[in-house]
């Protein structure tokens, strides 16, 4: 398919590619069997531009926009989806900033997070508030010219690595949704501190941890936008990073029917290439037609935003829930075409398998996307009911 990228486009993708190919590929195994962070990764994608995909040019990046970054997730994707999310959840800790933040916040933070100095992490889930966001419970309290925040949040990609968080938390718990604001919470800040490091099934090479505020004292000058808006700066964040959840699923699906496709091609049965097998042609045509049609969903999108549309919350939510699902059975028929050897680690198909899985679930699970999406179309149609 030609996607009529441009020549910056094509530029950031084949760069990608090649670091993904080259340098996140042959490690993605150790780090998936280890559970380690990959410094060393994440300083190659600063030194190499890569986290100036999501800044705009002004503060240290050379982004133009979703686009870019949704071209470098799905790239690094292909080599590993969780050495991916650790520059993709980056962009998700930012985007507050870039949204609602304030010049002076946009001075102050985001040239380090364009050089990869630092990365940044979203800090919006709960024990107690997952899917329900408007039912945080962790509270910013004013004080002079400070706000001291109190509560725990969890499943916090980048937790306990990055060096700035953005958080959401309640300024007037009464209000509900309402009564949310954001915040940006630089690490080393007294009361700042992170709990257990989760164990999981996919994404191990990234880091997912709780964040815990203990009479955390921030700047009132760290308040993003203004009190109230916590909820929405959140939506709007959502909306905005979607696509690159998408990108990480799509990027997922590709590098396992790459997999698959090569193995198809040289395992031997019955006397010929299992390739020339109905059976196998079939899955492998559903893959990939799959695995495009959800680049197409995507780039449309993402190209959306770029325009400048206003309202892109529909087609973020159905790029995630289209693409997830679409990686999750790409992954899963990739493991079946390799049979006994797809469940073996040793061909990396079974970790793109679990790594697939977590895009059904976060940044809102799919139920959550129908949801937005239903919702949409029902405001649509009423509003053309109205003209
Ligand atoms: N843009 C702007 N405003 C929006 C909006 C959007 N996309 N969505 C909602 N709003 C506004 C509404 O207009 C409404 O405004 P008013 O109060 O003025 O009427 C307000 O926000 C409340 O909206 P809803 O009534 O729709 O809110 P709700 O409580 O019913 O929740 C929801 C809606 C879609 C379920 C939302 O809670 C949601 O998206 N949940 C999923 C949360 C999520 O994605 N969590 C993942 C966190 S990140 C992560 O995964 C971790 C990681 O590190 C990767």
């Amino acid at each position: 398919m030609e996607y009529f990228l441009t020549d910056e486009q094509k530029d950031i993708q084949a760069l990608t590619r090649q670091i993904a190919q080259e340098q996140v590929k042959p490690v993605a195994a150790q780090y998936d069997q280890s559970g380690e962070y990959p410094w060393d990764l994440v300083k190659l994608f600063g030194e190499t531009g890569l986290f100036q995909t999501f800044i705009p040019e002004e503060y240290g990046g050379l982004s133009t926009g979703i686009m870019d970054l949704v071209l470098v997730t799905e790239e690094l994707s292909r080599g590993c989806g969780g050495i991916a999310i650790c520059l993709a959840a980056s962009a998700l800790g930012t985007f507050p900033i870039l949204i609602s933040g304030n010049e002076e916040q946009k001075q102050k933070y985001l040239p380090d997070l364009a050089s990869g100095k630092h990365v940044a992490a979203f800090c919006l889930t709960e024990p107690g508030a997952g899917s329900d966001a408007s039912g945080i419970t962790t509270k910013a309290v004013k004080d002079g010219d400070h706000y001291i925040l109190n509560g725990t949040k969890h499943f916090i990609t980048n937790g306990s690595v990055a060096g700035v968080y953005t958080v959401i938390a309640m300024t007037d718990p009464s209000r509900g949704g309402r009564g949310a604001s954001a915040f940006i919470v630089e690490d080393g800040t007294p009361g700042l501190s992170f709990g257990k490091k989760e164990d999981k099934l996919g994404i191990r090479a990234s880091i997912t941890s709780e964040v815990i505020m203990e009479d955390c004292r921030i700047p009132a000058a760290n308040l993003i936008g203004k009190e109230g808006q916590g909820f929405i700066v959140a939506m709007k964040t959502l909306d905005k990073s979607r696509p690159g959840v998408a990108a990480q699923a799509l990027g997922i699906a590709q590098g396992a029917y790459d997999i698959a496709v090569e193995y198809a091609r040289e395992r031997k049965q019955f006397g010929q290439s299992i390739a020339s097998f109905q059976g196998i042609q079939f899955m492998l045509a559903d893959m990939a037609t799959g695995i495009e049609a959800s680049r197409a969903l995507i780039y449309a999108t993402a190209r959306m935003i770029d325009a400048g549309v206003k309202d892109f919350g529909k087609e973020s939510a159905m790029s995630k829930v289209f693409a997830s699902d679409m990686a999750m059975k790409v992954t899963t028929d990739a493991v079946q075409i390799l049979g006994g050897y797809g469940y073996m680690k040793e061909y990396l198909v079974e970790k793109y398998m679990r790594d697939a899985k977590i895009t059904q679930i976060y940044e809102g699970a799919n139920q959550v996307q129908r949801q937005v999406i239903a919702r949409s179309l029902i405001r649509e149609s009423a509003s053309h009911k109205m003209m």
